[in-house]
């Protein structure tokens, strides 16, 4: 069983509004609303991926009780901790001629002492019978910022895997905590190292510091793919993995990152190799900015991107010692 949690789960709507502009009344020519949340996205592509996928997180009030009932309606299993305060909506308009995207997100309810508690022993709980655990997302109000480091912590001591695609300090922590895979972006990664990177060799080097940070295994994401420092087996190698954008009709890259970190859970889980992982993956994302839906992917759709996903062990940088 694979667990996603969620502890800043969302209504998430989209709008397509054409020639967006500021300051003017518009109408959406398209629109959804759906369950969202970064690991609410993962656990979705994961079911569609056929994956055994249980979500947990936190979740309140009305809104709280839409995200569970849209869950439950896609056949997402789900266990989530109900809190007092009511769960945020977030907004995306995305331009159709431009391909802009625009993103507003609520500030999201407070999550009291009391809860997180019921939550952190909700969590250990699913863990004892899991093989992966996925932490997603930034944390709510009331979360202290070591939540993520605390839980990797105990969660590793179960022998499961433990994956944390966050940012700013809830990364920072967490990566501390020695996961096994950490997944950010570009920007995400600059923030985790504390550089921006100007070139290859600064990614490639960048993937080097974050494992000495802690992480065993370190996959950026990139809009072309990702660069990756990950095992094949006992050993740790870089790759490089890329997909000629051309090759999709992007609709909205909204949780293309979610679908991609679900493709590499769902490879992992299925035992293939760091380059079938790499390759699934990226063909995962690319597939997903083709649906209106955050973690929406088509696996037909996927297996047919495969082949253009060029995946490449590079030679090391100069490696800085420990790494
Ligand atoms: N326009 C696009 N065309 C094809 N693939 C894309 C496009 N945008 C993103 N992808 C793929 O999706 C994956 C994730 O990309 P990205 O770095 O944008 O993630 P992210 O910023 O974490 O996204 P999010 O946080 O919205 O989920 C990458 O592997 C990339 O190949
Ligand atoms: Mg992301």
């Amino acid at each position: 069983m694979i667990i996603t949690v969620t502890l800043n789960a969302a209504i998430d709507k989209t709008l397509a509004v054409p020639n967006f502009r500021l300051g003017r009344r518009h109408r959406a020519v398209e629109q959804t609303s759906m369950a969202g949340g970064k690991g609410v996205n993962v656990a979705r592509a994961l079911k569609r991926l056929g994956q055994p996928v249980i979500a947990t997180g936190v979740a309140g009030g009305p809104t709280g009780t839409r995200i569970i009932e849209q869950l439950t309606d896609e056949a997402i299993l789900n266990d989530f901790v109900r809190i007092r305060e009511e769960s945020r909506t977030s907004t995306a308009v995305v331009d159709p001629t431009t391909g802009d995207q625009t993103e507003i997100n609520e500030r999201g309810p407070e999550v009291t002492e009391g809860e997180l508690e019921l939550f952190v022993d909700k969590l250990l709980y699913l863990a004892k019978g899991a093989a992966v655990c996925v932490f997603s997302g930034s944390l709510p109000r009331g979360i202290p910022d070591e939540l993520y480091a605390r839980l990797i912590g105990e969660i590793n001591r179960l022998g499961v895997l433990t994956v944390l695609d966050s940012e700013g300090e809830a990364l920072r922590l967490g990566t501390r905590a020695e996961p096994g895979i950490v997944t950010p972006n570009e920007p995400e990664a600059e923030e985790l190292v504390g550089h921006e990177f100007s070139d290859d060799d600064d990614r490639a080097q960048a993937m080097h510091e974050i494992v000495e940070l802690g992480a065993s295994e370190a996959l950026m994401t990139l809009p072309s793919g990702c660069l990756a420092f990950t095992r094949d087996g006992q050993e740790r190698a870089l790759y490089s993995a890329r997909i000629d954008p051309g090759m999709v009709e992007s609709r909205s890259t909204v949780g293309s990152g979610d679908a991609f970190l679900a493709g590499m859970v769902a490879a992992r889980y299925g035992g293939r190799s760091a380059e079938d992982c790499l390759r699934f993956a990226v063909a995962c994302g690319a597939e997903s900015v083709q649906h209106f839906g955050a973690g929406v992917v088509d696996p037909r759709e996927v297996q047919r991107l495969l082949d253009d996903v060029t995946v490449e062990r590079l030679s090391e940088p100069a490696l800085s010692p420990g790494a």
